[in-house]
Formats: structure tokens, sequence, C-alpha cells
């Protein structure tokens, strides 16, 4: 495998908003030795490896060769013209004065204008949006932009994140079927592409990983997964797992496991920053609702416990709520059954901070889809679904939610990368003959 650990790794984010800059800040202030990279499972995980009286549990980063945070340079698109320390700014998640000691470090990073069309994000508008004579005009406007950026930066590979915001709820359709159809509907401005969708073919025509944090159809549609193939590009996504849904995705699999009944799952949740504005149109909640509610489902698999979860009742309300802006307030109330079918409550109140969760998973992504690139493994990326609310699997599968589940995948595929031994927990040789 090449290694990159010396080599700069230009980080392209579709959508420079609240968890955008909140990430680059991140990183930033980490490599500025202002901050550490909290729940960043690369900078800050272990993995063990080999036999547990080995004794060896690396840091992943220490582990895997993986790109050094100050190897990062960032760029991005949004539909205004303000930089990173504007932006920062006006997010209201960080405080002023660490972004006024990031601040020459934010002003300097390229925000080109955005693909852009208010169709698929009804709730806003700006001023900084490309023209083109067609789709696949915009699409080659993109590529030229990455070619600037990563001479301007220096960059000699890339990973593209899409942290735009949600787009409408869409189906597949004819145009998505195939790459050739998808390529005559760039140049047709078929009405079914999306920004989203042009922004990731120009990455992976140009062989960028791509991965999508919003849960809008974006690169799991055939015609991306055709052009990933030819290109061997890998894909992730979608909907970073933050907040309410990663609680779920500990909780399901643990009442899961001691076999216990499930009547009801009420969700709702209070946000007021722009994602939540943006989600207060009923057509972008539609996308995120669909992606909220599939959980569960795979997680507790009612067909084979019609007992436990039959009659689940799952509802998933989300409410725009300005004066809490990125502080979200997600409840839950969970009913459940026992022995004899005794029932009982549990309720969660978890007060959190969406950008503050998102931009730890933003940083693994980034890292991890680099290696999937330098270790020759193109396509869908099951092994990262550890960080998605709907994780990407091929068309025949159920994707994995049970974050167990999900943190064993992603570490055994670093084991294997790396050549170690799997680990399966089995442990016979320590038992007593
Ligand atoms: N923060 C979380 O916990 C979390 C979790 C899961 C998913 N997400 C998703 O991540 C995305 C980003 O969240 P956020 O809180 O940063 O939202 P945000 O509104 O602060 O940022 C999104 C940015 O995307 C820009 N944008 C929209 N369409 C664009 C386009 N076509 N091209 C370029 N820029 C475009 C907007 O102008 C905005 O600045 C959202 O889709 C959100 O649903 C966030």
């Amino acid at each position: 495998m090449k290694s990159n650990k010396k080599e700069k790794l230009g980080v392209l984010i579709p959508g420079m908003g609240a968890v955008a800059s909140t990430f680059i800040c991140g990183v930033i202030a980490c490599n500025k030795g202002l901050a550490k990279p909290i729940g960043s499972m690369s900078q800050m995980g272990s993995i063990r490896l080999g036999k547990r009286t080995e004794d060896r549990s690396p840091i992943i980063k220490d582990f895997a060769p993986l790109a050094d945070l100050d190897n990062l340079a960032f760029g991005g698109w949004d539909i205004a013209d303000e930089n990173v320390y504007e932006i920062s700014i006006r997010s209201e998640v960080l405080d002023k004065n660490l972004l006024n000691d990031l601040k020459s470090d934010l002003e300097s990073i390229n925000v080109y204008k955005a693909v852009f069309d208010e169709k698929f994000v009804r709730r806003l508008s700006g001023n900084w949006i490309k023209n083109g004579k067609n789709k696949m005009d915009l699409a080659e406007q993109v590529m030229d932009d990455i070619k600037h950026f990563n001479k301007t930066t220096g960059a000699t590979s890339n990973v593209m994140i899409w942290c735009g915001s949600t787009e409408v709820y869409m189906e597949p359709s004819d145009v998505h079927s195939s790459l050739s159809k998808f390529e005559e509907g760039l140049k047709n401005n078929h009405p079914d592409i999306s920004p989203s969708m042009i922004y990731a073919y120009a990455a992976i025509k140009l062989g960028i990983p791509y991965a999508n944090g919003a849960p809008n159809l974006s690169a799991d549609i055939t015609a991306l997964e055709e052009l990933a193939n030819q290109t061997k590009t890998p894909l992730a996504g979608k909907d970073f797992k933050t907040g309410q849904t990663l609680m779920k995705t500990i909780l399901a699999p643990g009442l899961k496991a001691r076999q216990l009944g499930i009547s009801g799952w009420f969700s709702t949740n209070i946000l007021g920053n722009r994602d939540g504005e943006v989600l207060d149109d009923p057509d972008a909640f539609k996308t995120k609702e669909e992606s909220k509610l599939s959980v569960l489902d795979t997680i507790l698999e009612p067909e084979r416990n019609p007992d436990l979860y039959n009659d689940l009742y799952h509802k998933v309300r989300i409410n725009y709520y300005p004066p809490r802006g990125d502080d979200k307030e997600g409840w839950d109330n969970i009913d459940i059954f026992g022995w004899l079918e005794y029932p009982m409550q549990i309720k969660v109140d978890f007060l959190c901070r969406d950008s503050i969760l998102a931009a730890p998973i933003v940083l693994d992504l980034v890292l991890f889809l680099d290696l999937a690139k330098r270790s020759d493994m193109s396509g869908i990326q099951e092994w990262l679904s550890f960080y998605f609310k709907s994780p990407m699997c091929s068309p025949d599968l159920e994707p994995e939610h049970d974050l167990f589940v999900q943190l064993a995948k992603l570490k055994n595929t670093l084991r294997h990368i790396m050549g170690e031994d799997l680990i399966t927990h089995l442990g016979l040789d320590y038992y007593k003959s």
C-alpha cells in the first residue's frame, strides 16, 4: 500500500456550514495544540491485535498509515460568498476566542461557487452559484475547482464529503439506472439529477472517494456505483449517525440481546440551526425520516422475533425551534416489556450538540476513505457503516445498523488491511482442558 503519511490530502466539502466548519476548526485547533480530537476513533481509539496475552493495542492512527492531521488541506463549495471564519461565527457552534485564534487559517480556505438548485433545497437561496450551459458543464466546473484547489494547496490526493443541506426526498428513476443514461441526463439537464449527484459525479470521475453525510439520494444510484467501479473509487454513506440515532443503535441491540420486547419507541427532537430550518420543509424531513426510521427494523428483525417486536410503533419527529441553535435536544420514550409481558418504560433526554458529534465522524471518514483508496478497495465501503444512519450496502443485503457489529467490522477490516489476524473473541486457548 502506498503510504500517505507525509503527502497532503485535500478534503473537499460541498456544503460549508456548521458541520464542515466545526470539523475544519477542530483539526486546525488540534494541529496548533489547542484541542484534542475527542470523538475520533482514528485518533483516540485503540485496536487490539493478536491474543489478549500479547498486550498489543496501538492507537489506530499509529497502526494504520492514515494521513496525519497536519497534512490535511481543506476546501469546499457553498451558496454564499463567505469565508470559513465568517461561516464559523455565523454557525454559533464554537467559542469566538477559539475562532479568533484560528482566524487567518480559516480565512485562507477556498470556498468555491456552488452547484445549487432551489428545487432540491427549498428553504435556502444564495448568490454564490455557478452558471453553466447544462449539468455536465457544471460537473466539469467542479472538476476544474478540484484541479485549482490541488494546485494552490499542493494536495496530491483528495476525499470529497457532502456536508450540504438535506435535499428533498427522491426515489431512484430511469436516469439513475446506468452511467450512460446518467451522462446523457447531465447533458440534457434531466430534472432528477440533483446538485449532490453532480458533485459526486465530478469526484468519482476523478477517482476521488465520495461520502454522503446527509440522507438524500446522491452516490447511492446504479449509475454512480458503475462509475465508481470504472474509476476504482471508494463510496460511503449516508447520513452521519450522531445524536438520537446513535443512542438508538446503542440501546436497541442491548434490549434485543436480552430478549426484551418493545411495543413503542417515540423520538422527538428540537433544533434551531440552519439544518433544522431546511428540515422544516416536509419533503426534506421525509428524506431524514426515512433514514431515522429504518434503523430499528434491521436491528430488531421483527420477522425473526415476532413476539417481541411485531407490534412495535416507531415514530420520529423533528421540530425546528430557533432558540436552541445547534444545541439539539432529543427525547425518547421507549415502552418495553419483560417476563410475563409486564410493561416498563425508558426515557432518554439527550442534550447534545449536533456539529460537535458530527465533526469527528467527518475526520474519521476522510482518513479511512483515503486509506481504502490506497488499499485498492473500491465501491461501497460497508465497513464504514459505523458512522451512518443509513449505511450503503449491496442491493441484495440489508444494511447493518447494530453499532457493536459495525465496530467489530470496522476494526476487523483495519486488521485485514494491515495483514493482522482477525479477532473472533473465541478464546478457546484459555479454557482449562
Ligand atoms: N450535525 C449532525 O449531527 C448531522 C447528522 C446527520 C446528518 N447531518 C447532515 O449534514 C448536513 C450538514 O449539516 P449542518 O448542520 O452543517 O447544516 P448547515 O445548514 O449548517 O450546512 C449546510 C450547508 O450546505 C449548503 N448547501 C446547501 N446546498 C448546497 C449545494 N448544492 N452546494 C453547496 N452548498 C450547499 C448550505 O448553504 C449550508 O451552508 C445536513 O444535510 C445535515 O442533515 C448532520
